[in-house]
């Protein structure tokens, strides 16, 4: 089954009700900026508690957690690799 697994990367995005709130957009702002459509997968997650840092995000493979003010280090960092 592993080999039908996505290599791209997955941006999950916390889909609760305080993250809903903060109505995060910078993700499709990058993916737009950065032309990475073809490269993450953006994946809906639930609440995971991590509330305070709405909206907050999750990157996959590397398990990094971010509140969406720091998307932009994260995807020069861990997705473009720059
Ligand atoms: S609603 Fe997103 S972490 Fe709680």
């Amino acid at each position: 089954m592993e080999k039908f697994k996505s290599q791209r990367p997955v941006v999950y995005r916390c889909d609760g009700v305080n993250c809903r709130k903060k109505k995060g957009k910078l993700l499709d702002y990058y993916i737009k900026k950065y032309k990475l459509k073809n490269k993450i997968e953006v994946e809906q997650m639930d609440c995971n508690n991590k509330c305070e840092q709405a909206p907050v995000l999750h990157l996959h493979p590397d398990d990094i957690w971010f509140s969406e003010k720091d998307l932009g280090t994260i995807v020069k960092k861990h997705i473009l690799n720059k």
